[in-house]
């Protein structure tokens, strides 16, 4: 095993070898490489490695399940016809690829496939957040025993270079909080209702554009945005999430009314997943973590992202906040990050690797709170409200009411000074069984950008 082993080892800068002969005139050696998944991201991949011709290296393989139709699409008349298609993995497995390019999306089968193509010494490349949020620990201690490399730059902000971004230029740092967009299709939905569209009408769009899943869960219910959120939280925080312990509110509850009183708030609302790390006494150090509509105020760069736009904060202790933004889906702009990032594994690049560890999660943050009821309106539901606010211990800092809705079915708003999440859920619990509540009351947390305040 040990033999084995330590051959494997030599297998990144084996592949580099490779590359540094191939660059120079006459030397025939190539990096090969294969694709696994021919749809959205892979098919972009393959044009723009055959559109860019980059020294050394050669795809050599695609496999989809029934490739045929995809060899006959458009997009697979473009490859060159030296590539090897199929529909059998192993095929993959046992050729003499050095480097996997997982592009199908999902956990199983793909995590035993990349185990095996690992252990065959073939570094892999993926795009795939969910692998990586649940299984990447695993995968990226596999890959350093066998001496190859696990990159998935693509997997967050798809084009926009936040994980390379924050391992090259800010491992120096010591991150102490995340924040932003990394959901486009939440900032597509929530960008479009800021303008006065409903949110039924704005996800039937986004789905006809091929922004939404025709089941949307993944997406409005803050599943892949947390994934996101605990590769990067790993990444910038060297804190293990368990992605099911981060806690997650749908945006399918926000109405456009929201929107009105966000804005007499100087607020937009966004997706937001945000991720602070702090001392908790007794506890050590821990994450707070959430995936939920936020308000967020318009002067924050955050609520300047619009359409699919993703947008990412990053808060060091010495270098301050650095933001970064751009288009984070499309099969394009996600084939770029994956080119670069197989790039980066050909000339053996190697990336920074900190000691990660595992981290308890909490959804607690200390933030003001924006509350929006649906009454029936009657005296002494606001005294009602305040008295159940202030049992919790939790004050009122404004109260917005718009004229012009009917008094049997009232909107109106209350926001409160900084109070915890739990605190204010406990609130809201209770005053969402008074009679005169229509609705759920809806509780969003305000993002203060320049907040001094300690989480927790
Ligand atoms: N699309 C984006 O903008 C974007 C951005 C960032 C990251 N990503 C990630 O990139 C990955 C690919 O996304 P995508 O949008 O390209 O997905 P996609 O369009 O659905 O493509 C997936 C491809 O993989 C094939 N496939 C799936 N499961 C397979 C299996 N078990 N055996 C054989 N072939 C299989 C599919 O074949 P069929 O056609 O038969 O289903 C399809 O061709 C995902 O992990 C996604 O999260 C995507």
């Amino acid at each position: 095993m040990a033999i084995k082993s330590k051959q494997q080892g030599k297998k990144t800068a084996a592949t580099a070898a490779k590359l540094a002969k191939a660059v120079k005139p006459g030397k025939p050696a190539v990096v090969k490489v294969a694709i696994l998944g021919f749809g959205t991201v892979g098919s972009s991949v393959a044009a723009v490695l055959t559109a860019s011709k980059f020294p050394g290296i050669e795809l050599t393989h695609i496999f989809n399940r029934g490739f045929e139709r995809k060899r006959r699409s458009a997009a697979g008349k473009r490859v060159p016809a030296s590539v090897v298609w199929t529909d059998d993995v192993g095929v993959i497995l046992a050729s003499d690829v050095d480097v996997v390019i997982e592009l199908m999306g999902g956990l199983n089968p793909v995590e035993g496939w990349l185990r095996k193509a690992l252990a065959a010494g073939k570094s892999v490349v993926t795009a795939n957040k969910q692998l990586i949020a649940y299984r990447g620990a695993g995968l990226a201690r596999l890959a350093e025993q066998h001496g190859v490399q696990l990159v998935y730059g693509a997997a967050v902000a798809g084009g926009v270079p936040v994980i390379p971004g924050m391992l090259q230029g800010l491992s120096g740092d010591t991150v102490t909080r995340l924040s932003g967009i990394v959901n486009g299709t939440c900032n597509y939905i929530l960008s479009r209702m800021e303008t006065g569209a409903d949110y039924a009408t704005v996800l039937a769009d986004a789905q006809q554009l091929g922004y939404a899943e025709a089941d949307p869960s993944a997406d409005v219910d803050g599943f892949d945005a947390r994934a996101k959120l605990c590769i990067l939280s790993r990444i910038a925080l060297h804190a293990e999430l368990d992605p099911d312990a981060v806690a997650t509110q749908s945006i399918a509850a926000i109405e456009a009314i929201d929107f009105t009183y966000a804005k007499e708030l100087g607020c937009t609302i966004r997706q937001i997943s945000r991720a602070q790390l702090s001392n908790v006494k007794g506890e050590g150090t821990v994450v707070h973590a959430r995936v939920a509509p936020m308000l967020v105020p318009l002067a924050s760069p955050i609520a300047w992202s619009h359409g699919t736009q993703n947008m990412v904060v990053v808060s060091g202790r010495f270098g301050g906040d650095v933001v970064f933004s751009g288009h984070g889906a499309g099969g394009e702009p996600t084939a770029v990050a994956v080119v670069s990032d197989l790039l980066a594994v050909a000339q053996g690049c190697r990336t920074v690797q900190l000691p990660v560890r595992k981290r308890a999660v909490t959804g607690e943050f200390m933030a003001p709170h924006y509350l929006r009821f649906v009454v029936d309106d009657k005296p002494g539901i606001v005294s009602a409200i305040s008295g159940a606010l202030s049992k919790v211990g939790a004050n009122i800092d404004s109260i917005l009411q718009r004229p012009g809705y009917p008094k049997h079915r009232l909107p109106f708003v209350v926001t409160t000074e900084p109070c915890l999440t739990s605190t204010i859920e406990h609130a809201v619990a209770s005053i969402a069984k008074m009679d005169c509540m229509l609705e759920r009351p809806l509780c969003l947390q305000m993002l203060v950008m320049e907040d001094k305040e300690d989480a927790g």
